[in-house]
C-alpha cells in the first residue's frame, strides 16, 4: 500500500468503511499467523532510565519516582511463573538502564535459557551494538525497539540524546536484524504534532524494515511530563509546534485501531500485539477489539505486584488491578470466548522460524 493510501484509512471515518478495514485485517491475521493468540509475560526488570523522552512517567527528569531494578533471582522467579502460566516468551523490558550491565544480564539470560524452554525477548531501549550481540550470543532471541515517529523533526524534538551520541533507532535496527535476532518496533499513535502523512509513512516503514513484531498504542500523556500538561513542551520546555488544521492524529481508541489493521495489512505474517495501552483505554474491550482487527499476540504483565506501580511509562496501565493468576485465567477464557485458541510453545515469527529452518525450536543462529 501507498503512503497516500495507508493515510486514506487512518482518516477514514465512516463506520461501514471501517468494516471493511477490520474485516481485511482480521482475514489476513487468520491466514498468515492464524487463529492462535500468543501470549508473552512481560517482566519490567528495572525502571531507572538514563534518557528524558518527554512524553514517558520513566524519564530520568523525574526525581520524585522511586526507581528498582530486580535482582537475577527474582528476574528468574519470573521466568518461573511465565512457565508455569504457559507462556512461551519472557519479555524483559527497562528504561534505558546501563545499571543493567553487559555481562551481569547475558549470564542472568543463559541461566533463563538453561533452566527454561523460553524464547527471550529484549527491550531495554538505545543499548551498544556489543552490549546486544553479547546477549544475542547468550541466546536472546528478539528485541523490540520502537521508532516512535518517522517524522525526524517530531523525533528529535521528543527524544534528547545522550551527550555525545545521535539517537538512530533505525540503525540499531538494521544491527539487531544481522545479529540474527527477531526485530520488533512500532510507534505510538496521535503523538502532538504527527500528522496522517507521517503516520501513514511510520506504517509502510514497517514493510520496508521488513519487521517480525510491530507494536502500536495511543499516546497516553503523563501529567508528570513536559508533554502532558495542557500545553504540551518538549523535554526543553519549548511548546510543541501542533500540526496544521485537520492534519494532526488524534490519540483515540479507534485510531489505535486503525493503525493495528493497517499494520497487519503492511506486514501479514507479523506478531502484532493487542498492547497494554489500547487495554487502558478500554479496559473492558480493548483486548478483543485489538484481536479482532489484526493483533495475535497478548503481553500479561507478569511484574511483581511491588514494582508494577512505579512502571508508569503512562498514568493508570490497566494491568495495575490484579495479580498476575488471576488476569491470566480471566484473559484465557476472553480469548476462548472469541473463538480463538491459546498459542502454545514459543510462537516466534512464522516467516522467520521457517527460514531458519529450525522449527520452533532454539531460534539460535547457526
Ligand atoms: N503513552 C503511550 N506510550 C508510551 N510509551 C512511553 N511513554 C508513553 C506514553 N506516555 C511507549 C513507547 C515506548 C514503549 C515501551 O512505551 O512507545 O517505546
Ligand atoms: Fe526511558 Fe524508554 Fe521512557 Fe524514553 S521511553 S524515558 S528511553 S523508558
Amino acid at each position: 500500500m501507498e503512503t497516500s493510501e495507508i493515510a486514506g484509512w487512518l482518516r477514514e471515518e465512516d463506520p461501514a468503511r471501517l468494516e471493511v478495514l477490520w474485516r481485511e485485517a482480521d482475514a489476513a491475521r487468520r491466514q498468515h499467523v492464524g487463529d492462535a493468540v500468543h501470549l508473552r509475560g512481560l517482566a519490567e526488570i528495572s525502571n531507572f532510565c538514563a534518557r528524558n523522552c518527554a512524553y514517558c512517567g520513566l524519564r530520568a527528569g523525574r526525581t520524585d519516582l522511586k526507581r528498582y531494578r530486580m535482582t537475577a533471582e527474582e528476574i528468574l522467579e519470573c521466568a518461573r511463573l511465565a512457565v508455569s502460566l504457559g507462556y512461551g516468551t519472557l519479555v524483559m523490558q527497562s528504561g534505558e538502564d546501563y545499571g543493567i550491565g553487559r555481562q551481569w544480564l547475558a549470564e542472568t539470560i543463559r541461566r533463563i535459557k538453561g533452566e527454561t524452554p523460553l524464547a527471550v525477548t529484549l527491550s531495554l531501549g538505545e543499548r551498544p551494538a556489543e552490549d546486544l550481540r553479547e546477549w544475542r550470543d547468550a541466546g536472546a532471541d528478539r528485541y523490540l525497539l520502537r521508532f516512535e515517529t518517522s517524522d525526524r523533526a517530531l523525533y528529535d524534538r521528543i527524544h534528547p540524546p545522550l551527550p555525545g551520541r545521535r539517537s538512530d533507532r533505525f540503525a540499531i535496527l538494521r544491527i539487531l536484524k544481522d545479529l540474527g535476532y527477531e526485530t520488533g518496533s512500532g510507534v505510538m499513535i496521535g503523538i502532538p504534532g504527527q500528522t496522517f502523512m507521517s503516520l501513514a509513512e511510520d506504517i509502510r516503514l514497517f514493510r520496508e524494515l521488513d519487521l517480525e513484531m510491530i507494536g502500536v498504542g495511543p499516546y497516553l500523556p503523563h501529567p508528570c511530563t513536559p508533554m502532558g500538561g495542557p500545553r504540551p513542551a518538549d523535554a526543553e520546555g519549548n511548546q510543541l509546534p501542533a500540526a496544521a488544521e485537520g492534519d494532526q492524529v488524534p490519540n483515540s481508541e479507534i485510531m489505535a485501531y486503525k493503525a493495528v489493521a493497517l499494520s497487519r495489512l503492511a506486514c501479514p505474517s507479523a506478531n502484532i500485539p493487542a498492547t497494554t495501552a489500547l487495554a487502558t483505554v478500554n479496559f473492558d474491550r480493548g483486548y478483543e477489539l485489538g484481536l479482532s482487527r489484526g493483533a495475535n499476540v497478548v503481553m500479561p504483565n507478569i511484574t511483581p505486584p511491588s514494582y508494577r506501580a512505579l512502571y508508569e511509562i503512562y498514568p493508570a496501565k490497566s494491568c495495575i488491578r490484579e495479580d498476575q493468576e488471576t488476569f491470566h485465567r480471566d484473559l484465557v477464557r476472553r480469548i476462548l470466548a472469541m473463538g480463538r485458541t491459546v498459542g502454545s510453545g514459543r510462537g516466534g515469527n512464522v516467516r522467520f522460524v521457517r527460514a531458519r529452518g529450525d522449527g520452533d525450536s532454539s531460534g539460535r543462529r547457526s
